[in-house]
């Protein structure tokens, strides 16, 4: 806890009180296809994109060798489904050569396929493994991936990959077919030892800008009606939090969950971060540089990109994520949000966070709610960590 506060939180609120010389992270989505039907995807439901350019193993170098000489040490893939680009193992290790720590963000269909050897080499790399499972329940998870072995395929990946001593979080997306069954997931992901579960409502917007966004998006998720059901679920996951050894999000996003299930089904020219923040501040347009599957620079994860890495490579990439992200940098700075920015939900906890920070005066109010909390979290956690330091996980559970 103490490191990550020296890691992680400090470095932070320098950053966001004074300057952030760099981006801390670059995320790029290895490709486009996939073996799975998600029905809150618009690669899962075949929505065709006018991209016809992909990622190859020479530009994931040229990415890699950019963030090594600019100092950007943690990449995060995802896709599409990163399993399926060929040479994926080979990537994370160069990256890992280069003193740079991925993550990849997998639904599991292939992974307990990989051999001796990769799996050597992805805990050599130290490599982070996020699943995606919606539920333990095989109905519910083959229901909304579309893949009767979506279940069985993604917990195959997660008992071999922690076999194999390589780090494994769950990623849950919220939605009306699996608000009942979220307690299940963390009760399940702690026997399996994974190391937290990380859920997100159903983001309503498109997951790729250059593909429209799917029909009736935002519908999937909980409605309002139910919004207590789903609370109560939160708060009993929360209390088996503070006594296991798992680790989730919900004390981050219970303060703003409801306003945004409310708002996604009817927006009403409302922001659903109005009632929580006086003053919205991104951080995410500054800290991560988003990368398309064809090359392209995103301003943020949700809006389409207008520069490419194939155009002025020799510019080098800091200077074309500059170009890239000038635009919309000057709107937010100028208080002219995106239509985008209201269903941008996965982004939301940190920004929260980082508008308290930024604006501690006028968002008054959220810092009085938010940072107790913050403060109870650190408290229990450094609890947890000593209870655990004394008395290992197999006797206490
Ligand atoms: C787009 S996927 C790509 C990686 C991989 N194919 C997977 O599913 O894990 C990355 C994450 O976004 C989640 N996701 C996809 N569509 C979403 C949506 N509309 N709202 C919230 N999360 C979504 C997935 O469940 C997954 O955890
Ligand atoms: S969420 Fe991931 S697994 Fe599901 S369809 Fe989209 S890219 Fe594929
Ligand atoms: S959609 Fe808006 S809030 Fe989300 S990352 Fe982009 S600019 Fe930031």
């Amino acid at each position: 806890m103490k490191s990550k506060i020296i890691a992680s939180y400090l470095p932070e609120i320098v950053a966001l009180r004074f300057f952030r010389s760099k981006p801390g992270k670059v995320t790029v989505n290895i490709t486009d296809r996939c073996n799975q039907h998600c029905i809150y995807c618009e690669i899962g439901v075949g929505i065709p994109t006018l991209k016809t350019d992909r990622l190859s193993s020479d530009d994931l170098i040229w990415i890699i060798d950019q963030m090594a000489e600019n100092d950007i040490r943690n990449l995060s893939i995802c896709g599409g489904e990163p399993f399926l680009f060929e040479g994926i193992i080979g990537i994370v290790a160069y990256a890992a050569k280069k003193n740079i720590r991925s993550s990849i963000t997998t639904n599991g269909m292939t992974a307990w396929m990989l051999s001796e050897k990769e799996l050597d080499s992805l805990k050599e790399s130290n490599a982070l493994i996020n699943i995606s499972i919606d539920s333990f329940r095989d109905d519910i998870q083959a229901g909304i991936r579309g893949n009767p072995q979506a279940l069985t395929s993604a917990v195959k990946s997660m008992e071999w990959l922690i076999v194999k001593k390589i780090p494994v979080n769950v990623l849950t997306v919220i939605s009306k077919y699996n608000y009942t069954d979220l307690f299940a997931i963390v009760t399940n992901a702690y026997k399996k030892g994974a190391k937290e579960v990380l859920f997100q409502p159903v983001i309503s917007a498109s997951n790729y800008p250059d593909r429209p966004v799917l029909d009736q998006k935002a519908r999937l998720n909980v409605s309002p009606d139910h919004v207590e059901i789903l609370v109560g679920e939160l708060k009993r996951i929360l209390k088996f939090e503070r006594k296991h050894q798992i680790k989730t999000n919900v004390y981050r996003i219970l303060p703003w969950i409801g306003y945004y299930l409310e708002t996604a089904q009817k927006a009403e020219g409302r922001r659903f971060f109005d009632p929580v923040l006086k003053s919205f501040f991104c951080r995410e347009i500054d800290a991560i540089i988003d990368i398309t599957y064809d090359g392209g620079i995103q301003p943020c994860g949700l809006e389409p990109a207008m520069v490419s890495i194939r155009d002025n490579r020799e510019d080098g990439l800091l200077a074309l994520w500059s170009e890239a992200t000038v635009k919309i940098r000057n709107d937010l700075l100028n208080g002219r949000y995106y239509e985008v920015c209201n269903a941008c939900c996965h982004h939301f906890s940190r920004n929260m966070l980082a508008s308290v920070i930024k604006y501690p005066f006028r968002n008054r109010s959220a810092l009085i709610r938010i940072m107790p909390r913050l403060f109870l979290r650190i408290l229990s956690q450094t609890i947890k960590h000593c209870y655990f330091y004394i008395v290992p996980a197999s006797i206490s559970t």
